[in-house]
C-alpha cells in the first residue's frame, strides 16, 4: 500500500528528487517550464516535472497515474504533487488516483518491480484535506481488493475460496452476516441451475449470501455478482483466445465484495445484501451437455444448448432467490461478464446497463461519470426475448442468433426477475480486465464497478 500524505512544506524541502506539476501552475513554484506537453526543469537541485493536466476527475486521476509510472521508472520512491487548486475534492481524486495506480500484481513475482512508496500531495491546509485523501485511498483500496481477487489464478480462487473471502469480510464486524449454501442445501433447495452448471468441476459450487446491515436503514439493497471462478465453456469448450483470462469470469462478483469490503469503513445508512454462486465450468464425464433441460429455483425450464452460457444460469437463481426472500428490496443490481457481444457492441470501456429504472441509470451515469467507469443504456428489446423461448422447455439459454447476443442475455435473465423496474443488470464482460497498460490501470483486472456503486450509496 502506498502512503499519501498532506503537507505544507516547501517542495523543495520534502525528501524526495521529483516534484510533479499540472502545466499551467509551474510559475507558482517559479520554475518555468517551456513548450506544450511534458517537460521538466531543474530547480534547487531537484526535478520539476510539467505533466498536462486533462479535466475533471479523471484528469486528477491521470495525472497522478503518469506522475507514478514516471516514478516507477526513474526508481523513485517518493515523489511531491503540486495539485492544480485547493478544492477538498481534488485531494479525493488524487489520493485514490494514487492508491490506484499504484497498484501492481505481483504477488507471483520472484523479482518485484520498483515501485512508488510515498507521494506528497502539497496543500496550504494539510489537516482539512486529511479526510478527503483517507476517503480516496478507501476507494482505491476496495477496487484494489477487487482487483485482486479477479487477478489471483484460478488454482487460487476457486468457489470455496470465493466463498472463504465473503465468510472473512463478515468476521469481526457485528453488522456483518454471511450465510452459506453448500451442494446438498441447494439440491434441497432446488437451485439445480447453479448446480448443473457446476457439474463438470471438482470443485464444490457455493451460494453465499453477506449482508450488511446497519442500525438504521434508509434504503434496501441487493447486489448480485457473477461467479464463474473458471469459465472454460464446458462442453461447448473455448478456444485457447477465448479461454486464456477466463478466471475473470468472477468478476461481477468481486464488485460486489469490494463493494462490501468498504462498508465496514463508510458504513452507509443503507441495508446492503450481496449474493454470488460460485461455481466453475469445466468439462467431464459429467458435466452438463447441450440438450439438457433443468429447472431453475422459480420452476422455470430451461433448455440447455450451448454450455458456454452458463453465466445466465447461475444469475436465473440468484435472480430467483432474491425475488422469493428478499422481494422488498429497493433496487437489485447484477454485475457480471456475461457476454462477448456486449464487447463488440460497446468497446473495452463501458458497460451495457440494461434497466427500466431512471434512479439507477441516472445515479450509474453520473456516479460513473465521476469514478471514471463508463456505463452505457442498452435496450430490452421483447422481439430479442421472443428467441429465448424453447420448443420443448419454457426457456433456452441462448438465441440462437448473434446479433444483440448481450441484449438476448440480459431478457433471458429478466425472467427471474419478478420486481423488474426496481432491476439493474450490468454487463461488464469488456470492462473488468485491462488488456494493457493505461492510464492508472496495468494489465489485467480493473476492479470496475466498485467506485461507482460505493459513490452511489453513499448518496442515498
Ligand atoms: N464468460 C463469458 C463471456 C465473456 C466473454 C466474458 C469475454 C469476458 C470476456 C460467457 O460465459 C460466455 O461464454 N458467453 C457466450 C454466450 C454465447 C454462448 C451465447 C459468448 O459471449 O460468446
Ligand atoms: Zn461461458
Ligand atoms: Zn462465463
Amino acid at each position: 500500500m502506498i502512503t499519501v500524505e498532506s503537507t505544507n512544506a516547501n517542495p523543495f524541502e520534502l525528501p524526495v528528487r521529483v516534484i510533479f506539476v499540472p502545466r499551467g501552475k509551474e510559475g507558482e513554484l517559479g520554475v518555468v517550464v517551456e513548450g506544450e506537453g511534458e517537460g521538466f526543469a531543474f530547480h534547487e537541485g531537484k526535478i520539476v516535472y510539467a505533466v498536462p493536466l486533462d479535466e475533471g476527475p479523471e484528469g486528477l486521476r491521470r495525472y497522478v497515474a503518469r506522475a507514478i509510472r514516471i516514478a516507477r521508472e526513474y526508481r523513485m520512491d517518493a515523489i511531491a504533487i503540486v495539485p492544480p487548486d485547493e478544492e477538498k475534492d481534488t485531494f479525493f481524486f488524487l489520493a485514490e488516483g494514487a492508491g490506484l495506480a499504484s497498484y501492481l500484481f505481483d504477488k507471483y513475482l520472484s523479482e518485484k518491480p520498483f515501485n512508488v512508496k510515498m507521494v506528497y500531495l502539497i496543500s496550504s491546509d494539510p489537516n482539512g484535506v486529511y479526510g478527503e485523501i483517507k476517503k480516496g485511498l478507501h476507494f482505491s483500496e476496495a477496487a484494489n481488493f477487487s482487483r485482486d481477487l479477479v487477478n489471483e489464478p484460478p488454482n487460487a480462487i476457486f468457489p470455496q475460496t470465493l466463498r472463504d473471502v465473503a465468510i472473512e469480510i463478515a468476521r469481526g464486524d457485528s453488522s456483518f452476516d454471511v450465510e452459506v449454501f453448500d451442494r446438498e442445501k441447494m439440491e434441497r433447495m432446488g437451485m439445480n441451475a447453479i448446480l448443473y452448471v457446476g457439474k463438470g468441476s471438482s470443485k464444490e459450487p457455493y451460494f453465499v449470501h453477506l449482508s450488511y446491515r446497519p442500525e438504521r436503514t434508509r434504503r434496501r439493497i441487493a447486489l448480485v455478482g457473477k461467479a464463474v471462478t473458471f469459465d472454460s465453456g464446458g462442453l461447448n469448450i473455448k478456444t485457447y483466445e477465448g479461454m486464456k483470462t477466463m478466471k475473470m469470469d468472477m468478476a461481477g462478483s468481486a464488485t460486489v465484495l469490494g463493494v462490501m469490503k468498504a462498508l465496514s469503513y463508510f458504513r452507509p445508512d443503507v441495508e446492503i445484501h450481496a449474493f454470488f454462486a460460485a461455481v466453475e465450468n469445466m468439462p467431464d464425464g459429467n458435466s452438463d451437455k447441450p440438450g439438457d433441460i433443468v429447472r431453475a429455483y422459480n420452476g422455470k425450464t430451461i433448455e440447455i444448448l450451448n454450455t458456454d452460457a452458463e453465466g445466465r444460469l447461475t444469475l436465473a437463481d440468484v435472480l430467483s432467490y432474491v425475488s422469493r426472500h428478499y422481494p422488498n428490496v429497493d433496487y437489485v443490481l447484477d454485475f457480471a461478464t456475461l457476454t462477448g457481444a456486449i464487447m463488440v457492441a460497446l468497446g473495452p470501456y463501458r458497460a451495457g446497463l440494461f434497466t427500466d429504472n431512471g434512479d439507477i441509470r441516472d445515479a450509474l451515469m453520473k456516479y460513473g461519470e465521476v469514478e471514471g467507469e463508463g456505463f452505457w443504456p442498452m435496450p430490452f428489446d421483447e422481439r430479442l426475448g421472443e428467441k429465448m423461448k424453447s420448443r420443448v422447455a419454457d426457456l433456452k439459454n441462448t438465441a440462437e442468433m448473434r446479433w444483440g447476443g448481450a441484449i438476448s442475455a440480459a431478457m433471458f435473465l429478466r425472467n427471474f426477475v419478478d420486481f423488474p423496474d426496481r432491476w439493474a443488470h450490468i454487463d461488464m464482460a469488456g470492462t473488468a480486465f485491462a488488456s494493457e497498460d493505461s492510464g492508472y490501470y496495468t494489465y489485467g483486472a480493473t476492479g470496475f464497478g466498485v467506485r461507482t456503486i460505493l459513490r452511489w450509496l453513499l448518496t442515498l
